[in-house]
């Protein structure tokens, strides 16, 4: 391979988690979906698909299984699944690791309790949310936009949703750490007895959900989360341990995701001053910011599928039995799909960037994470002018994950 200037271009380094790449993938997922749209990564055992077309078209292609926990969880030695066991199991039977027809059947009932209206209606009580804790953050003198503001706000939100008494809330966001620990795997870095803990923590967290649930089905009619989940529909209703998983699954996946992308956007916005201004004049354009952080900073990297029946893709033979790492976030960047790909641009339209997934498994949260995103995006823009980086610049810290792209923490100073 020859570069532009006639030197020899370096091989393709296909890590995701070396820390160069982690900290900064856009310039591999370039080059990637140029030189090889379809790689086999040693290190990652699986085949990197990089182009929009392709991984749109993998989202809805049924012979890439989401069914990724189970055949994990029957692997493991006996040991580790005893100790592991209650938790594995519980992940296993999330919708979002599940083929039809348990996802189907899941996803039904679940949607039922996502109805866009009990959204709607929150949008009031999430503005009261967000400018209590820019309060907060604005009299305690706090620069970390992360532990102020964008972390509390998604876990709060779903404990009441869920139906939680406010004074749980804090509890809440302990377990959704506890969570991302186990269900990321918490690599060897993190101690046996930090997991051992997150576990039983966990289990606190199920308990907790059960009494819940308890208490519906004594009084029922609680117009939340948990009493849509209890009732069913016409023709079936969960388990408690499945309305137990689902609570769980929706602490996690809505959890880390929505922090995320409310701090990127908010970085983004800061290194554009330009944007910064078009959406200080007109805050009607949250709404689109928000979409486009999503598509240049979306807070998934990688959506992992196992290959259960062989497929073709641009003349690569892949065998059922393989795993495929699908790369939305090279996808929102492909040139072939989008004008100027890397420009952070709060006017785009359209933008049909697969942030959010795409096919029967994409995101069922989108709507209620649109408006919490929104709403935080433009209160932060209007209640702190003169926002701006903390000096001495802070060095971005990307969390060291090959599915996440999250900024730990993001010190700002501001006006206010
Ligand atoms: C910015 C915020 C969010 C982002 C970027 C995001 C992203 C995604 C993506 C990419 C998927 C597809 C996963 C796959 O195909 O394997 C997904 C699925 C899912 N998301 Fe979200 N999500 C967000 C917020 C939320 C929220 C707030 C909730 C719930 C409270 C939520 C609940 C779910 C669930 C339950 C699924 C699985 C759906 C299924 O398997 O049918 N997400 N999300």
């Amino acid at each position: 391979m020859t570069a532009p200037d006639g030197g020899a271009k370096p091989a393709l380094r296909d890590d995701l988690l070396e820390p160069e790449v982690n900290h900064d993938p856009y310039p591999f997922f370039a080059r990637l979906r140029e030189e090889d749209p379809v790689h086999y990564s040693e290190a990652h055992r699986g085949w990197l698909v990089s182009r929009y077309d392709d991984v749109a078209a993998a989202l809805v292609d049924p012979r890439l299984s989401s069914d990724r926990v189970r055949p994990l969880l029957e692997k493991l030695p006996e040991e580790r699944r005893r100790t592991a066991g209650p938790v594995m199991e519980l992940i296993s039977e999330w919708m979002v690791v599940t083929d039809p027809p348990a996802h189907t059947r899941l996803r039904k009932l679940a949607t039922k309790a996502f109805h866009p209206r009990k959204f709607v209606a929150m949008e009031g009580r999430i503005r009261e949310l967000v400018d209590q804790s820019i309060d907060e953050f604005v009299a305690s003198g706090e620069r970390d936009l992360v532990a102020g503001i964008a972390f509390p706000l998604p876990a709060t939100v779903i404990s009441e949703l869920i139906g939680a008494p406010i004074e749980d809330a804090e509890r809440f966001k302990d377990w959704s750490q506890d969570l991302a620990l186990v269900a990321f795997g918490a690599g060897g870095e993190v101690r046996a007895d930090r997991h051992a803990r997150a576990e039983a923590s966990i289990e606190e967290m199920l308990d907790y959900f059960g009494d819940l649930i308890e208490s519906e089905r004594r009084q029922p009619g609680g117009g939340n989360l948990i009493a849509d989940l209890v009732a069913g529909d016409d023709d079936d209703v969960l388990s408690d341990e499945e309305i137990k998983g689902m609570c769980a699954l929706f602490l996690f996946a809505g959890h880390e995701t929505t922090t995320t992308t409310i701090t990127s956007a908010v970085k983004l916005l800061i290194e554009n001053p330009d944007q910064m201004e078009i959406l200080r004049g007109d805050p009607k354009a949250a709404g689109k910011t928000v979409e486009e952080v999503l598509r240049v900073e979306g807070a998934i990297k990688v959506l992992h599928r196992w290959v259960i029946e062989d497929v073709e893709l641009r003349g690569k033979r892949i065998e059922a039995g393989e795993r495929v790492l699908l790369l939305p976030a090279a996808a929102n960047r492909d040139p072939e799909k989008f004008v100027d790909p890397d420009r952070f641009d709060i006017t785009r339209s359209p933008n049909p960037h697969l942030g959010f997934g795409k096919g029967i498994h994409a995101c069922i949260g989108a709507m209620l994470a649109r408006i919490e995103m929104r709403v935080a995006v433009a209160a932060i823009v209007e209640r702190l002018p003169g926002l701006r980086f903390a000096e001495p610049e802070p060095t971005f810290e990307w969390a060291p994950s090959l599915a996440a792209r999250a900024l730990t923490t993001l010190e700002v100073e501001h006006d206010a």
